[in-house]
């Protein structure tokens, strides 16, 4: 099923064309959350269990390079490199992560050899690919035996409390019709998707919960979500909350996401 966020255009000149979105989607989550350990640093933990001695670390799809930042502090790898198709969002990773190595390539064909990474990150974004089992299959190609690989997504159902109010305020009636963002790699066939590439494979769930204090907070947050077709309020996050104050008076919203992390070791 197609989603938004495999949509190939709109991942490349429009969601990751420049930081701005993606800066104020994790801005408008990090502020609602209220249960929920942070990503990076458990990413790092699961990665250190696996490589007490550093190497090379590949950060695949860094983005904002939230992670690699995290990998640099808590690993300090040899080498470590951040890879991404978004240029915008390289740049933003080598201002705030200066000792890692920006590459610019598809996650679909790493240009790296076989057996030249120690250890590689996939996080939040394999859901950009129709196909995620050919990404594993090339983190998995560029690891060294027993190196170590940590991807991590979401649940089917992350923030669909939203589906209510956007269709019970009119702003989009066809929410039940809108696919989750999720669909091509979830907490539901990662675990399969990994196995098939790597064997063995041991899996953390944790439920995250936000409390979005009211629609201002609310509306910044749906205005970075190509989930809806909010026509031309979409992206006006001051459109947004003024057409949710209209339907209702403001109160809070709670929402809720499940991350879930697959920890594989090459055979
Ligand atoms: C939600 S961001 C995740 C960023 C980061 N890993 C994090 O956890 O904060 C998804 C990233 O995947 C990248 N991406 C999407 N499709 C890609 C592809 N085919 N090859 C490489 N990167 C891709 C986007 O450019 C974006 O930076």
């Amino acid at each position: 099923m197609s989603t938004p966020f495999l949509d190939q255009d709109l991942v490349r000149e429009s969601l990751y064309s420049d930081a701005t979105r993606l800066s104020r989607r994790t801005q408008a989550l990090r502020a609602a959350k209220v249960a929920g350990s942070d990503v990076a640093t458990i990413i790092t933990r699961l990665l250190k269990l696996h490589l007490p001695d550093g190497g090379t670390v590949l950060d695949v799809g860094c983005g904002r390079g939230t992670t690699t930042a995290r990998i640099a502090v808590n690993l300090r790898p040899r080498r470590l490199i951040a890879l991404d198709a978004s240029a915008a969002l390289l740049a933003v990773t080598a201002s705030r992560v200066p000792q890692a190595e920006t590459v610019v390539a598809d996650f679909h064909h790493l240009p790296f050899y076989t057996g030249q990474l120690d250890a590689a990150v996939a996080a939040f974004c394999l859901y950009h690919s129709p196909h995620p089992d050919d990404v594993i299959a090339e983190v998995a190609r560029c690891l060294r035996p027993c190196g170590p690989a940590v991807l991590v997504t979401k649940s089917l159902d992350s923030y669909t409390e939203l589906d209510e109010i956007v269709a019970g305020s009119g702003l989009d009636w066809q929410t039940s019709a809108r696919p989750s963002l999720y669909t091509s790699f979830n907490s539901d066939n990662i675990e399969e998707l990994v196995a098939q590439r790597f064997g063995a494979v041991t899996m953390h769930h944790e439920q995250h919960i936000f409390r979005f204090a009211d629609f201002e907070h609310l509306g910044a947050y749906l205005a970075t979500t190509p989930k809806y077709e909010l026509g031309e309020i979409a992206g006006d996050a001051a459109a947004i909350t003024q057409a949710l104050r209209q339907w209702r008076p403001d109160r809070p919203t709670i929402m809720r996401s499940t991350v879930s992390y697959a920890v594989a070791v090459k055979q």
